[in-house]
């Protein structure tokens, strides 16, 4: 087990195992699994596959980056980088589980040799200064407190001139957030920043904003679906294998949390300026 409180917290130590149980489950073939099959489960942020493609799109990727995940969790939204545009994706998480489970997805999937994975911290990247093209990141900061050094670090590894895209929840005017969410079970290990807050830490690293999009309104209408749908037995193959048994409390929290304008989601896109 592990020391850090945000690894244990989405640490279940048998998680490999079960989505692989829910994968047969749900009839897939094991030996010809595509990223497309692992959408429900691998893709662990608010709006899922959709929400990663409208990033994408907006980061506008050619094919030719070298990309860096940060935070990548079980790999979705990386593996459907390198399997859309043809990039070459570096994960790095905190969690070492996650990373274990990343790899086995992706050698299921055939995409060993064009996305890796390692486990590492987002505020000591284990990657060398202006190595990427372009780095990403999806709900991750919010586990995160010192923003500060979070976006430095991603601005060191970036080359002049490279991208950053990211997706974060971030605190709105309604609140303190309900408890628990996808990301925290307490506030201990969660940290919003309201996102005028977040953009001036993101100058303060050294990025220009190229475009800043508030998605709070998809984020709630995707959310309010989910809460909706979690009454009742859960499905074979979903976030649920993640999160663990309190799941229907955290799908309807995150759903109130937007409503109540307690949490807010948006999309950037940076530039590393110098
Ligand atoms: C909600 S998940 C998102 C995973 C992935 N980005 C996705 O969208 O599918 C948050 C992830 O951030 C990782 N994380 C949190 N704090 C981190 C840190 N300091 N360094 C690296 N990863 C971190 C967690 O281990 C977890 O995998």
């Amino acid at each position: 087990m592990t020391d850090n409180p945000v690894e244990a917290h989405y640490t279940s130590g048998t998680l490999g195992e079960a989505i692989l149980a829910a994968l047969k489950a749900a009839g897939k073939d094991l030996d010809h699994l595509t990223p497309d099959d692992l959408v429900p489960v691998d893709e662990f942020h608010g709006g899922q596959r959709p929400a990663t493609i409208r990033l994408a799109d907006l980061v506008g990727f050619t094919g030719t980056e070298r990309v860096l995940d940060v935070g990548s969790g079980l790999g979705g939204p990386s593996r459907f980088l390198t399997w859309r545009y043809g990039c070459q994706v570096s994960g790095v998480d905190l969690t070492a589980e996650f990373v274990r489970v990343a790899a086995t997805l992706t050698q299921l999937t055939g995409l060993v040799g064009r996305v890796d994975y390692r486990q590492g911290s987002a505020l000591d990247l284990p990657f060398e200064d202006m190595s990427f093209d372009v780095a990403w990141s999806q709900n991750v900061a919010m586990n995160i407190a010192d923003r500060g050094r979070f976006y430095a670090e991603m601005h060191r590894v970036l080359k002049p001139g490279g991208k950053l895209g990211l997706q974060e929840v971030a605190a709105g005017p309604g609140g303190a957030p309900h408890y628990p969410v996808q990301w925290a079970r307490t506030p201990g290990i969660s940290f919003l920043y309201s996102q005028q807050a977040t953009r001036a830490k993101l100058e303060m690293a050294g990025f220009r904003v190229l475009v800043w999009q508030d998605t709070t309104a998809e984020a709630l209408a995707s959310a309010v679906a989910r809460a909706g749908s979690a009454v009742g037995p859960p499905p074979v193959l979903g976030t649920h294998l993640i999160v663990g048994a309190d799941w229907q409390a955290m799908f309807r929290n995150s759903a109130r949390n937007l409503e109540e304008r307690r949490t807010e989601l948006f999309n950037a896109v940076l530039e590393r300026a110098g």
